[in-house]
C-alpha cells in the first residue's frame, strides 16, 4: 500500500500535478497518508447487562453437538482507534442459548478470548434467542487491552426478526441499541442441511 501510493505520489510529482510544499520524502507523506486513513470510529458501548460472570473459561466453540439453534460463527479483529492491532486485548463474551436462557449456574456460552497475533478472535455458537426483558437477540462483550479504555458493547444480527427486513429504519425498536453499527450483517454459509450464520464484528478500542 505504501509503496503503490509512493509511486502514485512520484508520478504526480514528475507531472507537475502535486508540489511538494514541505521538506517531507515522499515515503514520510505517503506513510502519513496511509496512517491518517486508518484511524478508525471507537466501537459503540452498549450496557453491560445483568448477566456478566468473570473469569468464564477459554474456549471458541461454545455450542454443543445438539444444540438447538441456528449454528453462528462471529469473526472479528481487534484495533485500537489508529488502526493498529491490539492481539493482547482480551474478550469477554456472553450470550443465552436458542430459548433466551443465560446460564448463571455454569459458564455455557460464555467464553474469555485472546485474540491470535494478528489480533483476529472467533467464536462458534448458536444465534441467541429473544427473552422478555429485551427486544433483539444480542451477544455481550466486555473487551479489555493494555492501554487502552475498557469496551461494553453488544452485537446485533441483521437478520432479527424485530427488524422486519430493515435494520437502517428499525433497529432503534431495540431502546438499548445505540447504533446502527452494532447490528451486523448476517451471511448464511453452509449447504440447507447444516447452514452457519456467519457474522463479522470488529471491535475498535479508545486510548485510555
Ligand atoms: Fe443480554
Amino acid at each position: 500500500m505504501n509503496q503503490t501510493r509512493r509511486e502514485m505520489l512520484e508520478k504526480c510529482v514528475a507531472l507537475g500535478a502535486v508540489t511538494l510544499a514541505t521538506s517531507a520524502s515522499l515515503s514520510a507523506i505517503a506513510r502519513a497518508w496511509d496512517t491518517a486513513e486508518a484511524k478508525r470510529q471507537p466501537t459503540p458501548f452498549c450496557e453491560l447487562g445483568p448477566f456478566y460472570k468473570r473469569d468464564a473459561p477459554h474456549v471458541s466453540v461454545l455450542r454443543a453437538p445438539g444444540d438447538p439453534g441456528m449454528p453462528l460463527s462471529v469473526a472479528g479483529i481487534v484495533y485500537s482507534v489508529n488502526g493498529e492491532i491490539l492481539p493482547n486485548a482480551k474478550l469477554e463474551i456472553w450470550q443465552t442459548d436458542n430459548f433466551g436462557h443465560y446460564d448463571n449456574a455454569g459458564y455455557r456460552f460464555r467464553t474469555t478470548i485472546q485474540p491470535d497475533p494478528k489480533s483476529n478472535y472467533g467464536f462458534e455458537s448458536v444465534l441467541p434467542g429473544h427473552y422478555p426483558a429485551r427486544v433483539c437477540q444480542h451477544v455481550h462483550y466486555l473487551v479489555t487491552a493494555p492501554g487502552h479504555k475498557p469496551l461494553t458493547t453488544q452485537l446485533y444480527f441483521a437478520s432479527d426478526p424485530v427488524f422486519d427486513g430493515d435494520p437502517d429504519k428499525n433497529f432503534s425498536r431495540d431502546p438499548l441499541i445505540t447504533s446502527r453499527e452494532l447490528v451486523r450483517p448476517v451471511m448464511l454459509k453452509g449447504d440447507p442441511q447444516q447452514m452457519v450464520a456467519a457474522v463479522t464484528f470488529d471491535i475498535v478500542l479508545e486510548k485510555a
